[in-house]
């Protein structure tokens, strides 16, 4: 009958309901002294020490461990040692930031807005040297993303999340915008680019002091350089001409007036500063 078969399922279906609760809730409110299951004890117990305990394992009973001696801090070095080998940095640097504003910050106050005014000119004494040094903190630290030649297309530029400038870009050469003067660059180099909150460039100053920083300015104004000076310009020494002349030959690039690296304009005599290897 219709009745009795109604009656049948739905005590059916209750006893199945009943048994998955059963199943569901078995383990509830259930004492064990076993130890808990652990399935990844390691991350559970992993063995460590913990900072101002004692250590069984180091005889001087220290968990926290001394500075090993000639160990090189990372980052301003200069400011926290006063060992030997540090003091021509450190008086170099104390001299440095005895300076002032704009060596120190690439700033000379602030415009009426509260922007910061960037500096126009490199405030140190621009010097063949200071320009080797900028080629090797640049191919150090900025070709990664700008390649060694500024273009925009190192190995990770090219993979990077944001898009990346050409530094041979007018705006980065106007000192008329903010973009193109030196102080600009300089702050840039030391704490990157941040716009709408977004840490689109890292900053590089643990790993570039103030000298450093102007050094690598340095250089990206000799990168500039390196593409609007003309072949048979007077400030091109004429065995420098001869070599470039050569490589240019040898470059197979499709392009016929592709990027000869030039010696810099100034200062005269100016060692070559050739971007190495330079865009693909
Ligand atoms: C990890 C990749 C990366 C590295 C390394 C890097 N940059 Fe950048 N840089 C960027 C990106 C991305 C931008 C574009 C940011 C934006 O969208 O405005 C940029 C922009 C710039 C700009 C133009 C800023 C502007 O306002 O237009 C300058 C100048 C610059 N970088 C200099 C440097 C220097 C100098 C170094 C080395 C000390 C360096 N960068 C290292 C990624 C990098």
């Amino acid at each position: 009958m219709k009745a009795t078969n109604n009656t049948t399922s739905t005590l059916a279906m209750l006893a199945v309901l009943a048994g998955s609760v059963g199943v569901l809730s078995g383990c509830r409110g259930d004492r064990s002294d076993a130890p808990p299951r652990q399935f990844f004890p390691n991350m559970d117990d992993s063995p460590k020490w913990k900072p101002q305990t004692g250590s069984t394992f180091f005889a001087d009973k220290r968990t926290m461990r001394p500075t090993p001696a000639n160990a090189v801090a990372f980052g301003r070095t200069s400011a926290v040692s006063d060992e030997a080998w540090n003091k021509p940095w450190a008086e170099q640097r104390v001299a440095f930031l005895r300076e002032g504003e704009a060596e120190f910050s690439g700033t000379n106050g602030v415009n009426a807005d509260g922007t910061p005014r960037y500096i126009d000119r490199i405030p140190i004494e621009v010097t063949a040297d200071l320009i080797k040094l900028g080629q090797t903190k640049f191919n150090i630290y900025c070709s990664a993303c700008h390649g060694y030649d500024g273009v925009g297309k190192g190995m990770v530029g090219q993979a990077w999340s944001y898009g990346l400038p050409n530094f041979h870009d007018a705006k980065y050469k106007d000192a008329a915008q903010y973009t193109g003067k030196d102080g600009y660059i300089f702050h840039v180099a030391r704490y990157g680019v941040i716009t709408q909150g977004q840490q689109k460039m890292p900053g590089y100053a643990h790993a570039l002091n103030e000298k450093q920083a102007w050094a690598v300015v340095a250089y990206f104004r000799t990168l500039q350089e390196s593409r609007s000076v003309p072949m048979d310009d007077a400030s091109i020494p004429e065995t420098e001409r001869a070599a470039l002349k050569e490589k240019m030959m040898q470059a197979t690039s499709p392009a016929p007036a592709a990027p000869a690296p030039a010696a810099p304009a100034a200062p005269q005599g100016t060692p070559q500063a050739t971007p190495q290897g330079g865009a693909k």
